[in-house]
């Protein structure tokens, strides 16, 4: 079905939203915290979620949370930061995902976007140097965040690569 990416309406997950439509079949653990635990997450300030609507049909989601990330990690960046702290403070994109059979139209690039305008507004308030995803390991995806923001990785385990882009690189990019 093919979506209007001028016509994307973003807002807040509120107690009353239906989020009962939402399937990703390719990663049920996505489907299930928006069904299941987005609500509570956001009522005990652990993230926020942000749905996003073509109409009135519920094509995406991503969640936020504070995050940081250990100066070790990204040193080989050049920062130019004279007295480096032990971690830097990050905006964490906890997780994010487009409806099954929507994927590929730029759905996933506007709700980054999204995430840059909120990395933005936070840093004229509270300090935070980078976004930080921990993106699935597959390919698809983190050519998408690479391609999307200029995402570089700084670790990883068996099914996640940590990876971060420079909040004041991202203006470059975009
Ligand atoms: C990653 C994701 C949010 C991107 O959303 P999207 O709306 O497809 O994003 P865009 O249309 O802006 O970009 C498409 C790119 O995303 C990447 N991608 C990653 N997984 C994909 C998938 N399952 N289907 C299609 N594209 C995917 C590809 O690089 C694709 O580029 P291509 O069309 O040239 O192959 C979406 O694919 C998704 O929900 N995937 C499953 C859940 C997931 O992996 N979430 C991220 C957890 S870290």
């Amino acid at each position: 079905m093919p979506i209007d990416i001028n016509s994307l309406v973003f807002s807040k997950l509120t107690d009353d939203s239906d989020v009962s439509t939402f399937s990703c079949s390719d990663s049920k653990d996505l489907e299930d915290f928006l069904r299941n635990d987005a609500k509570t997450g956001q009522h005990e300030k652990i993230s926020t979620t942000y749905l996003v609507h073509s109409g009135t049909l519920l094509v995406g989601f991503f969640a936020l949370s504070m995050g940081c990330i250990k100066s070790e990690h990204v040193k080989s960046m050049s920062l130019e930061i004279e007295d480096p702290p032990n971690n830097y403070p990050a905006l964490l994109l906890a997780r994010m995902a487009t409806k099954d059979g929507l994927r590929s139209q730029g759905i996933g690039r506007e709700m980054l976007k999204h995430v840059f305008a909120v990395a933005f507004k936070l840093t004229d308030q509270i300090g935070c140097r980078f976004v930080k995803v921990d993106a699935k390991k597959d390919e698809r995806t983190i050519q998408f965040y690479k391609k999307n923001g200029g995402f570089v990785r700084i670790t990883e385990n068996d099914d996640t690569m940590q990876m971060v882009v420079d909040i004041n690189k991202i203006s470059d990019q975009e």
